[in-house]
């Protein structure tokens, strides 16, 4: 009977201490060859997963009315960031960033952010140094594991960093509460961040995107993720991707790489989308003409 207990203690204490880390990445920078772990479920067997390569020749051309963003520049002072031993994820937004337009049906609502090091999406087979990914929830959905259930449930705004010789400073401002997190103790708990940063920061122009439909990148690999994938990029440096590469996901162990292997596209309609002409040349345009109609009649 007692040792019917204690194994049960045992086995429970397993089960907890490997839940943040029962799936995972391949140490790249200690093993170049290291196979990309299976991960179970429609990671294995789903047939619109993601990431993917984007072609610029291979995509559909398209045209859409302009993306809309809502409360993205107000300065967030009292954002929470956690090492969730994946990646490192912020929270804690003052209002709701809403986005709206382009390609989208209906409004969706910022839930995280979080960053992959090296980019998961590759364009025209290249890899950047760094993914930022803005993480939306459809509102017509109450939460995330809702919205995870339905194809529309999921926005990704992503965007990719190219290396540069010059500190970007949003990421600075992510970088400098980095120490609070970094060791595996503080796994899974969330800091403030000392900075403040408007999203706005982290994103470049959005006036050409990649737009496809795919899955989140880790398991449960829902694939409910409308994906908008900016081909316009932000620079950052090397030195500023080495601190994301020091936090530790189990004792001594830093995560070196949190980016997933490329999935197929397998005949998904991948769509490189320009903007529309802007509401704002619209309406001036519409001006205009009203201008010009008020003096004809005038005539
Ligand atoms: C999400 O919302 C549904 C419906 O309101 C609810 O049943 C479920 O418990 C919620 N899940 C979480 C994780 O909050
Ligand atoms: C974004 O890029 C487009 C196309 O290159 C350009 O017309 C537009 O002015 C840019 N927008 C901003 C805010 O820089
Ligand atoms: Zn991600």
């Amino acid at each position: 009977m007692h040792l019917l207990v204690f194994v049960l203690a045992c086995s429970c204490l397993a089960l907890s201490q490997g839940a943040s880390h029962d799936w995972g990445y391949p140490d790249l920078d200690n093993n170049q060859n290291e196979p990309f772990p299976k991960w179970g479920g429609l990671c294995d067997e789903g047939k619109k997963q993601s990431p993917i390569n984007l072609h610029t020749k291979g995509a559909l051309k398209g045209l859409f009315d302009p993306l809309k963003f809502e409360n993205y520049d107000e300065k967030q002072s009292r954002l929470h960031m956690v090492n969730n031993g994946h990646s490192i994820q912020l929270s804690g937004f003052k209002h709701d960033l809403t986005l709206r337009g382009g390609g989208l049906m209906s409004e969706f609502v910022v839930e995280q952010i979080h960053m992959h090091w090296w980019s998961e999406h590759t364009i025209n087979d290249i890899r950047y140094p760094l993914e930022v990914h803005i993480v939306h929830r459809n509102k017509i959905y109450p939460n995330m594991s809702m919205a995870a259930d339905f194809k529309d449930g999921i926005t990704v705004l992503a965007v990719l960093y190219h290396v540069s010789n010059t500190p970007n400073q949003a990421i600075a401002s992510i970088i400098n509460s980095l120490d609070d997190i970094k060791s595996y103790d503080q796994m899974n708990k969330p800091v403030q961040v000392k900075d403040s940063l408007a999203v706005d920061d982290l994103i470049p122009n959005v006036s050409t995107y990649f737009n496809y439909a795919g899955s989140l990148t880790t398991p449960t690999c829902a694939e409910a993720v409308t994906w908008i994938v900016l081909t316009d990029t932000h620079p950052v440096t090397l030195d500023q991707v080495n601190e994301f590469k020091g936090i530790e996901y189990e004792k001594n162990k830093q995560l070196h790489n949190n980016y997933r292997e490329l999935q197929s596209e397998n005949n998904r309609a991948v769509v490189l989308v320009s903007q529309r002409a802007g509401a704002a040349q619209l309406c001036s345009l519409g001006a205009l003409l009203t201008l010009l109609l008020a003096i004809t009649v005038q005539l």
